[in-house]
């Protein structure tokens, strides 16, 4: 009775993840999304705990010792972190699922050998043991150099033949598990450990020599890489919600991962390979490119209480000046002064997924007002003021028209086609990809320089007193 009951949990839970991921697409139901999924996820570790038979009362003790632990660490982390420290908490998070992967192989490769002698081990679990713990410890070892390479704790890394290093490694990691899966030899469980820590340097060198900012794209990847071992724990196990977790989690991990090197116009091997950038631009190189204006706080003030139409582009500067709730605030008063303003969001502005999109959410930024980037192309030709606030290669006009650029091929929003373009930042240095921006020298171009959140509040003064 209890095991159909069991069923009926995990088939809800299977089904709020689904729900869940799909209402996740979407910023105005994002949030009830999660909630969804969670609950799911809930039910689904609260039915195994108290219906599953192979339980013992005994372990009650560890089992919620372990969730009680868990959930104050993760409530607390969830609370403080920054915007900003985003990808290095999810990096953390995705590398404790890995962790777990790895370590029900560990487990459950012992008890195998209990159970069974060397000759009759049970292949397939032998297999599904092997890939769960090879998968798991890159992603987990992955995730923990991912998160202290994005908190500047550990630097860069890239040895000459590092590639061959670790296709090496690689080659010698599967031979292992092959030979000891197909031959079951006496000697496996020694075999199985050289596996396990193989797979860990694997996992340092493999995240290693990934660029600061390419960060994202690996951690996305590491986390379709946590979900295909938690699917592997589901195999094991025949618990079907560990199962429809993990291929949710591996495939929309492997999605966002193809989805955010399309968005950057460059292929897989391009980011895992490092290779990617100009060289961040000099003053003295600038010079050599042209002239560029300069505005001040009064006189964009004065463009856009008299516009009646204005696109601000939010980009990485804005995240870094933490000024969403003052341009929230902007936004609002012009709005009340009869200017219509919409937000223009890139996919890949900022350092991570839907960055934008969170950041305003937070400030309560209709989400109405947020446009994606193939509806507000065509809008900028009808606009009088376009306010790009600490944006840089999301704008960068090189992406179509130099094919030696970098960028060259990265969809870009069209505000060279507005009648008037404000660019805020500090400085003429380049953004993420290192190359200079032409936008900046074009007649219709006036550069604001400051931190866009003291930029945005003396704007908001300005037009206040006019
Ligand atoms: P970037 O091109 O990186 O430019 C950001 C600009 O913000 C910089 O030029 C910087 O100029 C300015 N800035 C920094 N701090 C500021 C502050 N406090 N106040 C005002 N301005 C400030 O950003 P973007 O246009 O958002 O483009 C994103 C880039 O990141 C793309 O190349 C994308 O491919 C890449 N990327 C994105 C992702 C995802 S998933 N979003 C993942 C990996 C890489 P100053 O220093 O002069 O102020």
């Amino acid at each position: 009775m209890n095991s159909h009951i069991l069923q009926i949990i995990y088939l809800i839970g299977s089904l709020s993840f689904i729900i869940g991921l799909k209402m996740l697409s979407k910023p105005n139901t994002a949030r009830k999304g999660n909630l969804i999924a969670a609950f799911g996820m809930t039910i689904a570790i609260i039915g195994t705990i108290f219906l599953y038979e192979g339980i013992k009362t005994t372990n009650y003790i560890w089992i919620f010792g372990g969730l009680i632990i868990g959930s104050v660490l993760g409530t607390i982390s969830a609370k403080k972190v920054q915007m900003t420290q985003m990808p290095e908490m999810v990096s953390l998070f995705n590398g404790m699922g890995g962790a777990c992967a790895m370590l029900i192989s560990v487990v459950e490769f012992n008890h195998l050998l209990h159970e069974y002698s060397f000759n009759s081990l049970p292949q397939g679990q032998v297999i599904i043991i092997m890939l769960g713990l090879i998968i798991g410890s890159i992603s987990f070892i992955g995730s923990i150099v991912a998160w202290g390479k994005l908190s500047g704790k550990i630097g860069d890394l890239t040895l000459k033949i590092q590639q061959l290093i670790n296709i090496g490694l690689l080659t010698i990691i599967l031979a292992l598990a092959v030979y000891i899966s197909i031959f079951l030899p006496p000697n496996a469980l020694t075999y199985f450990y050289i596996i396990w820590l193989l797979s860990a340097i694997y996992g340092i060198l493999f995240v290693m020599p990934i660029g600061g900012a390419d960060m994202p794209v690996v951690i996305s990847l590491l986390n379709s890489f946590t979900g295909v071992a938690a699917a592997m724990g589901g195999f094991l196990y025949d618990n079907k919600v560990m199962l429809v977790g993990g291929i949710l989690v591996g495939s929309a991990g492997t999605l966002l991962t193809v989805v955010m090197c399309k968005a950057m116009n460059r292929s897989l091997t391009n980011v895992l390979l490092g290779n990617f950038g100009g060289n961040s631009s000099s003053s003295s190189k600038s010079e050599a490119l042209g002239n560029i204006q300069e505005i001040n706080t009064g006189d964009t003030a004065i463009l856009l209480k008299y516009a009646s139409k204005v696109i601000i582009v939010p980009g990485y500067g804005l995240a870094v000046a933490q000024a969403q709730h003052v341009c929230h605030e902007l936004e609002e008063l012009l709005e009340t002064q009869g200017v219509s303003v919409k937000y223009a969001i890139h996919p890949v502005a900022g350092r991570m997924p839907g960055h934008m999109n969170v950041l305003l959410a937070e400030s309560n930024v209709s989400y109405d007002k947020l446009v994606e980037m193939e509806n507000i192309n065509p809008e900028f030709n009808t606009t009088d003021v376009v306010l790009v606030v600490g944006a840089n290669d999301v704008v960068n006009p090189a992406a179509k028209t130099d094919p030696s650029s970098p960028i060259y091929g990265m969809p870009i929003l069209d505000v060279e086609n507005a009648k008037k373009i404000v660019v805020m930042k500090r400085s003429m240095k380049a953004g993420y990809a290192g190359i200079e921006n032409m936008l900046f020298y074009q007649p219709k171009t006036s550069m604001l320089f400051g931190d866009a959140k003291n930029t945005l509040t003396k704007i908001i003064a300005e037009v206040k007193a006019l």
